[in-house]
């Protein structure tokens, strides 16, 4: 089969994105690998590689804006600051919501994930009765899912050890989906908080949010959705959602790295004490003791990452201009193709959905006879970059009885042709190793 960027034969549908012109925009795609192959790149999950648009937005603003926002009386502070709450008012449309001061920037979405933990055992020992609204202790109950990652997990049972709290969790079905069926006991009056990723970084699978929103409101209970494998990839509406925290990343949706989102419930933000403290998430600080402002600054302790939020802001605008919807759908013509072509070789095995229902761009599988870090360095010698091991969801590959799996992952640069590479390099692999 030749390799076709927009429909190979056998692919259901012509790909909504304009391929040829996006590859254009990613100063990355032009260079060569291994020896002068093409950079079949297939580990957005990772890390997505960023558009001209978002790396002159972050040079622009060191060229010309460079200041320490929210300080200072310059003209520069003055700029950056405006550029860096504008930079939040972006990204509060993206989200849906007219409330920028529901959109607290972090470094990432584990230090996201990490401020919610703290700020809820901290809740216990607040001198502010205000701030102990949603204080974990003994007696009360986290729930997660067997399908997060590391960054949605550890930190979790962090917050158990520290405030005597018990961690429970909801189990996966053969086929990669959550286990919904005992939900109405795992979540119970006990629980204080739901964690649970949108889409799973390992199996792709999209969780339903309605049911597990709607019982935790039964309960009570908190609801903190991962979204840094989901929110790149569709539509984020987080009135629609009806959680109270959301969290992503910035380098997984084209922007640069050290910055990422909370999003969070005004009402509920207001509620909680600080994680990081410092300067600019102070009211007045006295030798005696200090207040905090309010959110989203209670929140950002030290001096902010504007470029950063600058350039994530470039790569809001980016993927905006491509439409979510088209990118949503770009992706699940490459996943509908992908799943197909791998499932065609004999002793490939995908670990997740087998189909497109639900399930985003992430592609896992195994070969039979080869361990997955020698797919993967036979892809990398061809010039196809993914990733392999337990991609820090272990608790994920162990439920499926494997080591590691090699994952492919989309985004919007992606086309048929990567996705004919990475079968072939498969077979290639087979070849090389003497199986399949
Ligand atoms: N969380 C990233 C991944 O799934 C690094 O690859």
């Amino acid at each position: 089969m030749t390799a076709t960027v927009s429909r190979p034969e056998g692919a259901q549908e012509a790909l909504p994105l304009d391929v040829e012109a996006i590859r254009a925009d990613f100063p990355i795609l032009s260079r060569t690998v291994r020896g002068g192959k093409r950079l079949v790149y297939l580990d957005s999950g990772a890390t997505a590689q960023k558009p001209r648009q978002v790396l002159d937005a972050e040079r622009a603003f060191y060229e010309q804006h460079n200041a320490a926002v929210h300080r200072g009386a310059h003209q520069l502070a003055e700029e950056a600051t405006d550029r860096y709450e504008e930079a939040r008012r972006t990204v509060a449309r993206f989200l849906g919501t007219d409330d920028e001061r529901e959109v607290v920037f972090t470094r990432s979405t584990t230090e996201g994930i990490n401020l919610v933990a703290y700020a809820l055992s901290n809740a216990g020992t607040a001198k502010e009765a205000a701030f102990r609204r949603y204080a974990v202790g003994q007696g009360d109950e986290i729930v997660v899912t067997e399908m997060e990652h590391h960054a949605n997990l550890v930190p979790w049972q962090q917050l158990c050890e520290r405030t005597g709290a018990t961690l429970r969790w909801l189990g996966l079905t053969d086929d990669g989906r959550l286990d919904l069926s005992d939900l109405g006991t795992v979540v119970n009056e006990r629980t204080r908080l739901v964690a649970v990723t949108q889409q799973s970084n390992l199996l792709g699978t999209i969780n339903p949010m309605g049911p597990i929103v709607a019982r935790a409101r039964e309960v009570g209970a908190l609801v903190l959705v991962d979204g840094a494998q989901s929110v790149p990839h569709q539509r984020a509406d987080v009135a629609a959602m009806g959680a109270d925290f959301l969290v992503f990343s910035g380098h997984k949706m084209l922007g640069p790295s050290g910055i990422g989102v909370l999003w969070g419930r005004y009402e509920v933000l207001d509620a909680l004490p600080p994680f990081l403290t410092g300067g600019s998430m102070i009211e007045v600080v006295r030798m005696e003791g200090s207040t905090f402002a309010a959110p989203p600054q209670r929140f950002e302790a030290g001096v902010p990452m504007a470029a950063q939020a600058v350039g994530l802001a470039a790569a809001v605008d980016y993927l905006e201009r491509l439409g979510m919807r088209e990118v949503e759908a770009h992706e699940k013509a490459l996943t509908a193709y992908a799943l197909e072509r791998l499932s065609a070789v004999p002793g490939v095995a995908v670990i997740g959905p087998p189909d497109t229902v639900a399930r985003g761009g992430a592609v896992s599988f195994t070969v039979e006879g080869i361990h997955p870090h020698d797919v993967g360095q036979v892809l990398d010698d061809l010039g196809i970059a993914v990733r392999v091991g337990h991609h820090c969801a272990w608790p994920v590959v162990r439920r499926y009885g494997v080591p590691a799996t090699t994952r492919a992952t989309f985004y919007v640069h992606n086309g048929y042709d990567d996705v004919d590479a990475l079968v072939e390099g498969v077979r290639h692999a087979q070849k090389f190793f003497g199986v399949g």
